[in-house]
């Protein structure tokens, strides 16, 4: 396998050289506004995506749910969002550090916008 990131960069660049600004925002990526799926504010959509009763994957931290979704987009599909869109290669392009860096950093983000919605 040659992956994508080994999980040493900077975590800015680890997502854009992983290609997910292309189609998420991420909070405090710079140039992360795509609007394919949906942004990633974990720390805050988390607890809903678990507590979904169409959630049937077998996740039960919010961590969980992260690598989940990286690994196996397919299980669960967010609602409004389009399924097999999300690349179901990252498994096999994503060093297990970096994918810990990912969900260490999407687990804890979120709105960036101190007036936003709670
Ligand atoms: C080609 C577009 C595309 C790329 C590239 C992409 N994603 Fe996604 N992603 C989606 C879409 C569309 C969804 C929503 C549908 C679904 O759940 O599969 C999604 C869903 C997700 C979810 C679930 C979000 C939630 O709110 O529950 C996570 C987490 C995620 N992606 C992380 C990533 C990460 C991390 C990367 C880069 C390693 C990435 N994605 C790259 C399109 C993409």
């Amino acid at each position: 396998m040659v992956p994508l990131v080994t999980g040493d960069e900077p975590i800015q660049e680890l997502f854009v050289r992983a290609g997910c600004p292309v189609c998420h925002q991420i909070p405090g990526i710079a140039g992360a506004k795509g609007q394919v799926g949906p942004p990633l504010w974990l720390g805050r959509t988390g607890a809903s995506r678990l507590a979904d009763p169409q959630y049937k994957g077998q996740a039960q931290t919010v961590r969980e749910y992260i690598v989940e979704s990286v690994v196996s987009p397919g299980i669960y599909v967010v609602p409004g969002f389009p399924a097999n869109t999300m690349p179901a290669w990252y498994g096999r392009k994503l060093s297990a550090g970096a994918l810990a860096k990912i969900a260490s950093y999407l687990e804890q983000a979120a709105d960036e916008s101190p007036t936003g919605p709670p």
